[in-house]
């Protein structure tokens, strides 16, 4: 007989779980979401009405949820990130496995609290490391896995933040201010980086880590003279300062729209007077160089492994184009790799080759798809099969195989507070 789809309640209805969640109405028969729990009533309504269920199944927080009796397999965890930590437990405790967003805890602490929930409940727990199920980071797990570079010698990873990315979710946005939204720029921006690297890495572990970074470029020092507060209220460079909300958010509508038109998520068809006269009030109207943002916006990361090998990860905002690039060095060849542009070059030792090497090019740029390349519903399909005890794939990330790249992440910012001091790392 076939399997019966695994039931799912989200908790947090933002973008993230809404694109995890629309996997089930493409594949009914592997997922069918149940229930919702958001602070938010309108939230609720739209996803209650999506998924075709009654009211009696909407929660206003996931600590109500956890009051009522147990009734699906799993949770779809997409609340913010200092939420993950006290919006998990209760439910954990509940038995529900869960889905849950990166990053699945914000310092060492939350983490191990976290950890021994899961481990005391048995639950089955996997963390949206959406990278890993991307066609181009596969390809060079299975390249590595085939030991087609032989062992891993160094990794580095470079992940270039552009201009529009950082200003919108860095400086102006959600993650611009530690004290609010407690995570760092490495945390929010770079956990999936991290998490790519432990996990080309293997069996190979991380034992210490060291850090540096710092906030140079939007600070009010750095202000042009003439600037005023807000873009669209009293600034005389609106129509020509490269980080004018008119020329970034006006002039582009539809894009960043979950992030700067929130709070218009409730009209049908917003005008652009609507958007306008919210961008005079709201955090993303304001002047870069004057908000109230404490995190960095460029941070460099050095791991060595317990092999001896090691790796680094550059975090670079600023960019005019958003760009990853990854460069795999082994006993016997080299991986390189542009992530956006979908293309990997693979490198062996061969002396009988002209220049020594030979060399193959995989082309993985025909590959389109929503949502992180596809990553987001091959992510969503393999927490069903893992849910159900079934077979999953190698990008698999259950919260344990996540806790190195946590980890990692926060204790290079602890080596970045002390100045780049050398961190040994526990796992
Ligand atoms: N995997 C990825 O590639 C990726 C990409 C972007 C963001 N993220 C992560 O996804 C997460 C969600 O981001 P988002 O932008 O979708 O968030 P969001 O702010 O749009 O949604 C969060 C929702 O959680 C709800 N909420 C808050 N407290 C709650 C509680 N106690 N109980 C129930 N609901 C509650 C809020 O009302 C809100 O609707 C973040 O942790 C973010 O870092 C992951």
């Amino acid at each position: 007989m076939a399997n019966k789809p695994v039931t799912a309640i989200i908790v947090g209805a933002g973008h993230r779980a809404m694109a995890y969640a629309d996997f089930s109405l493409k594949y009914p028969e592997k997922l069918k979401i149940v229930g919702v729990a958001d602070l938010d009533k309108h939230r609720q309504k739209m996803v209650s009405e999506k998924f075709g269920f009654s009211e009696e199944f909407c929660f206003d927080s996931a600590e109500e949820l956890a009051k009522v009796p147990k009734f699906a397999d799993a949770v779809i965890n997409g609340t913010m990130d200092e939420q993950h930590v006290e919006t998990s437990i209760p439910l954990l405790e509940k038995g529900y496995d869960m889905l849950l967003e990166k990053p699945f805890a914000v310092n060492v602490e939350e983490l191990e609290r976290l950890i021994e929930v899961v481990k005391r409940n048995n639950n089955k727990v996997m963390i949206c490391h959406v990278l890993r199920y991307t066609p181009f980071y596969s390809e060079i797990k299975k390249r590595i896995l085939n030991g087609e570079i032989g062992k891993v010698v160094n990794i580095q990873t470079i992940e270039n933040v552009s201009y529009h990315h950082l200003s919108t979710s860095f400086v102006r946005g959600k993650w611009a201010n530690s004290e609010k939204c407690h995570t760092t720029m490495l945390l929010a921006k770079c956990c999936h980086d991290l998490d790519i690297m432990m996990w080309l890495m293997g069996e190979d572990k991380p034992v210490s880590v060291s850090s540096v970074g710092s906030k140079m470029q939007f600070t009010p020092e750095n202000a042009p003279k003439e600037s005023g507060t807000r873009c669209l209220v009293d600034c005389p460079r609106v129509d020509f300062c490269d980080f004018s909300a008119k020329r970034l958010y006006l002039d582009h509508p539809n894009e960043w729209t979950v992030y700067v038109w929130r709070d218009l998520e409730d009209v049908e068809n917003p005008t652009d007077e609507q958007r306008r006269e919210l961008l005079t009030h709201s955090d993303y109207g304001r002047c870069i160089f004057k908000c109230d943002n404490d995190i960095v916006d460029h941070q460099s990361v050095l791991v060595n492994f317990k092999s001896g090998a090691t790796g680094t990860h550059n975090m670079v905002g600023g960019s005019p184009e958003p760009l990853r690039t990854i460069r795999v060095i082994g006993t016997k060849g080299e991986i390189y790799g542009e992530f956006e542009k979908g293309i990997i070059e693979l490198r062996k030792q061969n002396p009988a080759k002209e220049r020594y090497f030979e060399k193959e090019i995989i082309d993985l740029s025909y590959i389109s798809g929503e949502g992180h390349s596809g990553g987001d519903e091959r992510l969503t399909e393999d927490f069903v099969n893992f849910q159900r005890g079934e077979s999953h794939s190698v990008s698999c990330t259950s919260i344990y195989d996540s806790v190195p790249g946590h980890k990692v992440i926060f204790l290079a910012d602890k080596s970045r507070e002390q100045g780049g001091e050398l961190v040994h790392i526990n796992l």
